[in-house]
């Protein structure tokens, strides 16, 4: 394998494509918005980040939707793409490059590979006879089906049977390789569960796949026959690739390969765990390109304890979510809320309930009630206290010292919950840390250093709070940073990155009295619940 050596100091991260065949759902927006926290996290450490999501538009699913509707293909990706883009931009999402798979130098690309593929003898023609998901664009294995012949993943549609030539790519000849790859790299499929899933089906013995399809038109001919169509996933797979070119660059693998690869982490969905943890290496592997440094396959999201789905009709629309709530607060709730890697639910009175406690009564009023305190007792400036004069062991400073550490190790393993859980205990703290410490008490007691001590170590803990939760709330973070004086918005990628890098903002006892307050204001409204009539 020939590993082009990329700079320690770039990371490179993926969502999958989406499929055009509908609007986004909140299922698609989860992983965009994970993705753009660790991305946002990756610039605070001075990385320099490249996130590349985008829609996959080809196959017989967004042909037949189209169809259906009496659109022509093309002309419904655009509106459907569109979509994705504009939910992108209602979430906060900081991508860096949007790849459509329809896009003409995407198809210069996939063509090269499977040129590499077919020379190294891994491409050959056959019969292929089984039982299809057009939904999932997948063949299913007769074992895998429900009764009636029905996907398990999509149980309101019948699977097809197919009996046709077909294109095959030499999967089986990668069994080894994969074995030894998962063997030598235990963290490439993430998280463990996900691991043992792929691990148990690669050791039953992998069969050759089809890669190309014949009555589909909607898709990339065959290089080699143009009778054919390129299948779905060979094509959509290599979007990643495409999306590292430059805007104006000619399109070959050597140019997209140039800066950014191999990507580093590839989020995804458990559903397609397989086409990336095992058919994507694989394919790496045959063309002769270094593989990807991690594979995470999320859960999915329920609702009211009911999978989500078009199927079940029980989807949640995002752009009503944000509209009603805001960015943040769509963000915090998943982030916070569910178990990266494992199934998560959805409830909308859980959701009002969690944003009140944490960031609008925990978070919000701490700021709030200590900058009036602040003002009353500090005439408005930042006590002259300074980092030195607060010993090690304060309460809170002994929670906001290793806390930086704690939470880049969370950010970093894709724990977004335990990081959002290791801040607001010292949110927590702070706000229990106060009401012991009654500085209105000590103020009536002439106690003037002890009130200052107390307000600096407080507001110096809603600082780090609000840096380190930067990532997922970074409006509210950049609130938060405004009335504490920092002329910085965690929106602006830049200036973020120089103004306040991890290794100085992401440590306790950064605040001086230097920084000249700003405007007070409450940061997260309470949220009213919704009547119901
Ligand atoms: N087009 C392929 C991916 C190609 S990547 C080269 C595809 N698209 S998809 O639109 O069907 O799904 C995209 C992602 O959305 C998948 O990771 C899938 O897991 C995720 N989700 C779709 N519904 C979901 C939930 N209800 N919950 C969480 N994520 C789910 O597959």
């Amino acid at each position: 394998m020939n590993q082009v050596k990329k700079t320690q100091n770039t990371f490179a991260l993926t969502t999958p494509l989406y499929y055009v065949n509908d609007l986004p759902h909140i299922g698609s927006a989860y992983t965009t918005m994970a993705a753009d926290v660790v991305a946002r996290f990756q610039r605070l450490l001075g990385h320099r980040v490249l996130l590349i999501t985008g829609t996959d538009e080809h196959g017989q699913k967004i042909q037949r939707t189209a169809e259906s509707k009496g659109r022509s293909p093309q002309s419904f990706s655009d509106e459907m793409s569109a979509g994705f883009v504009s939910l992108w931009q209602l979430l906060n999402i900081q991508y860096d490059r949007f790849i459509r798979t329809t896009a003409p130098r995407h198809e210069v690309l996939v063509k090269e590979f499977f040129q590499r593929v077919w020379e190294a003898g891994d491409i050959y023609h056959g019969q292929q006879k089984g039982w299809y998901c057009v939904s999932c664009e997948e063949f299913k294995e007769e074992r895998e089906l429900l009764e009636g012949h029905r996907c398990p993943l999509h149980p309101n549609k019948e699977v097809e049977w197919r009996d046709e030539q077909n294109y095959f790519f030499r999967l089986s000849k990668y069994q080894e390789k994969l074995q030894a790859l998962y063997e030598s790299r235990p963290d490439f499929i993430q998280p463990e569960s996900r691991r043992n899933e792929v691990l148990s089906f690669v050791n039953q013995g992998l069969q050759d796949f089809s890669i190309s399809r014949v009555n589909v038109d909607w898709g990339f001919p065959v290089p080699v026959d143009p009778n054919h169509t390129l299948y779905v996933w060979f094509d959509a797979l290599l979007g990643y690739v495409t999306a590292l070119l430059e805007p104006d660059e000619e399109p070959t693998i050597k140019n997209a390969l140039a800066k950014w690869w191999p990507i580093n982490l590839h989020l995804i969905g458990k559903d397609i765990l397989r086409f990336h943890a095992v058919y994507w290496p694989a394919m790496l592997m045959s063309a002769g390109l270094s593989l990807p440094e991690r594979v995470f396959g999320h859960g999915f999201l329920t609702k009211d304890g009911q999978k989500m789905g078009k199927s079940l009709g029980n989807t949640l629309d995002p752009i009503g979510l944000v509209e009603r709530y805001g960015s943040d607060a769509v963000r915090y709730y998943f982030l916070k809320e569910i178990e990266f890697g494992k199934d998560g639910d959805f409830n909308e009175s859980r959701f009002i309930d969690v944003l009140n406690a944490d960031l609008a009564n925990d978070l919000g009023n701490l700021l709030n009630r200590t900058l009036g305190m602040v003002k009353k007792y500090c005439a408005g400036n930042v006590p002259t206290i300074t980092n030195e004069d607060i010993p090690f062991e304060h309460a809170l400073k002994a929670i906001g010292l290793p806390l930086g550490e704690q939470v880049r190790n969370a950010y970093e393993a894709l724990a977004f919950n335990q990081a959002c859980k290791a801040v607001l205990s010292l949110v927590k703290t702070s706000n229990k840390f106060l009401d012991e410490q009654a500085p209105w008490s000590l103020y009536k007691q002439g106690q003037q250093q002890a009130v200052e001590q107390v307000l600096y170590a407080v507001l110096e803990s809603v600082r780090l709070a609000a840096y380190l939760l930067s990532p997922i709330i970074p409006d509210t973070s950049s609130d938060i940073y405004q009335q504490l004086g920092f002329g910085i918005n965690f929106n602006e990628q830049i200036e973020t990155a120089t103004a306040a890098p991890f290794a100085i903002h992401g440590t306790w006892g950064v605040l001086t009295n230097q920084q000249k307050l700003g405007q007070a204001r409450p940061v997260f409204k309470k949220i009213e619940p919704p009547k119901n009539d």
